[in-house]
């Protein structure tokens, strides 16, 4: 587990643009993992920008999504569809064909689960995951209590996060209740995971993520098992580590 405390959110961004672009150029058939969110905003632009601007290449890249709500069309804004061709795929020269995001509209989600982790095997496995993290310790849609051996599959989200995402949407009848998600054993499966946080509103889940024992009542301590993970986080999100000056922060110790 590589820990790397970064000054701010856009230097953090940076590191990690820096990273999934190396990934890239060293490989430009990498199967990259993505995840949502507003903590990889800043990282999307970057690699628009890398792609305008110095021909990062995504052409053969092949990329799957952590997770989808269930009942939301891909064109609602709210879908993690939208949020993903609106922020990153349509800016860049991926193949859509090699785009994968689970589909929260299939008829049949078990199937569909078993296909999305057989894509995932005939793709080669992921080379690079790019995972965020809940205040409440998530990885994708897999909240506390979530096997740590779990793979893709559907989620009842929690009631506090079916409130949390009320504010989104228009119509009540349209907040989701239930969501896709990568679980916990497909993550682990990545070659190299690369997790970002951001702000003090992490700083408890990342302490439990980086100091705590590994429990699935806080699924992303499961990074502490693999052997190439490397966490990118802000200052604000390291001030509950009490190991934070090992890591690296740039500031005096008091
Ligand atoms: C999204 C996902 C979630 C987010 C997490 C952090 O695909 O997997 O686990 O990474 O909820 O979200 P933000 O970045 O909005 O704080």
């Amino acid at each position: 587990m590589l820990v790397e405390v970064i000054d701010t959110y856009e230097l953090m961004s940076q590191r990690a643009a820096e990273i999934v672009a190396e990934q890239v150029h060293r490989k430009p058939t990498s199967v990259i993992g993505f995840a949502t969110g507003s903590t990889p905003k800043r990282l999307y632009e970057l690699l628009i920008q890398e792609h305008d601007e110095r021909g990062l290449d995504f052409s053969k890249v092949t990329t799957f999504n952590l997770d989808e709500y269930v009942g939301l069309p891909p064109k609602h804004d709210q879908s993690y569809h939208y949020y993903m061709w609106e922020n990153l795929f349509n800016h860049i020269d991926v193949n859509p064909s090699n785009v994968h995001i689970p589909h929260g509209m299939a008829d049949d989600i078990d199937h569909f689960c078993a296909w999305y982790e057989e894509q995932i095997e005939a793709a080669g496995g992921i080379d690079l995951q790019i995972l965020g993290i809940g205040a409440n310790g998530h990885l994708a849609f897999n909240e506390p209590g979530s096997s740590l051996g779990s793979r893709t599959r559907i989620k009842t989200l929690t009631e506090k996060t079916v409130k949390d995402n009320a504010r989104f949407f228009d119509d009540p009848d349209m907040v989701p209740e239930y969501a896709i998600t990568m679980g916990i054993g497909t993550i682990m499966e990545a070659d190299r995971l690369l997790l970002v946080a951001s702000g003090e509103r992490k700083a408890q889940a990342i302490r439990n993520t980086l100091e705590g024992p590994v429990t699935a009542m806080c699924p992303a301590t499961i990074v502490q098992l693999h052997q190439h993970s490397h966490i990118i986080i802000d200052k604000d999100a390291a001030t509950a580590l009490d190991y934070r000056h090992h890591h690296g922060i740039a500031e005096p110790k008091e």
